[in-house]
């Protein structure tokens, strides 16, 4: 399966957002992690549509929009009209309405004319039960490594055991579904993460904290190394 790194720029200095889209990109980055929170579903509020609108100017990179906030089809379209590329939205956050959701983000078309790519996430205490209905379903299911909500936190073990779990259940059903793990990564344990079964790796802090370009260039390698 492909391995993809997606930068989060929940933790970028957006005073400079679009230099530092820029270093992202250059360093090989192919997509983007926008994290929509809402303050009800996370105890955090972070940005939404207008910061989307502006980078969606400055770049071309895929725009992989994690929405944590209650009641996600309220606003799919909305996020396609900001250039979202793939939505990403928890089970936990309409539990009732997850197969429909799904449908409403495929029947979506994103900004480049071609419908949206669906994801669906679980945080760390759901069990991956609560998302096997929808494998067939979805394009991506994201693992949070860590509690959604914020950036910089470590991340939580027993998840990467989630990850195995989770991959070795969509193999035996013959599915390529990309399982995308968020929250604590850095090029200290994306290795093993790697192994354990995930394909595409958000990370915040450990891109845009220090040199952005160099960071994306060596969480790639240690990706395509592992
Ligand atoms: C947390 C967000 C993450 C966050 C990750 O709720 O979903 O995408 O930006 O940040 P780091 O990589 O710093 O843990
Ligand atoms: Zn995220």
């Amino acid at each position: 399966m492909e391995k993809i790194l997606a930068p989060s720029i929940l933790a970028a200095d957006f005073t400079v957002l679009g230099e530092q889209i820029k270093a992202a990109s250059e360093g090989g980055a192919p997509y983007l992690h926008v994290d929509v929170m809402d303050g009800m579903f996370v105890p955090s509020i972070s940005f939404g549509m207008p910061v989307m609108v502006s980078a969606r100017k400055c770049t071309d990179l895929f725009f992989d929009v994690h929405v944590m906030i209650e009641k996600p089809g309220r606003y799919i379209k909305t996020f396609a009209e900001c250039g979202a590329d793939g939505i990403t939205f928890h089970v936990e956050s309409d539990p009732d309405h997850v197969g429909e959701i799904l449908k409403q983000i495929h029947e979506t078309k994103s900004l480049r004319g071609v419908p949206l790519k669906a994801g669906v996430a679980i945080k760390p205490g759901t069990p991956i039960s609560a998302v096997m209905p929808y494998v067939k379903d979805v394009d991506v299911i994201m693992v949070m490594t860590v509690e959604p909500g914020f950036g910089g936190q470590k991340l939580i073990p027993e998840t990467i055991d989630k990850v195995r779990a989770l991959r070795a259940f969509l193999d035996s059903e013959g599915l390529a579904v990309d399982i995308e793990v968020d929250g604590g990564i850095s090029s200290s344990n994306v290795s093993g993460i790697i192994k354990a079964g995930a394909n595409v790796i958000v990370a915040g802090s450990s891109v845009f904290k220090g040199d952005i370009k160099a960071n994306v260039v060596e969480l790639i390698d240690l990706i395509n190394e592992s």
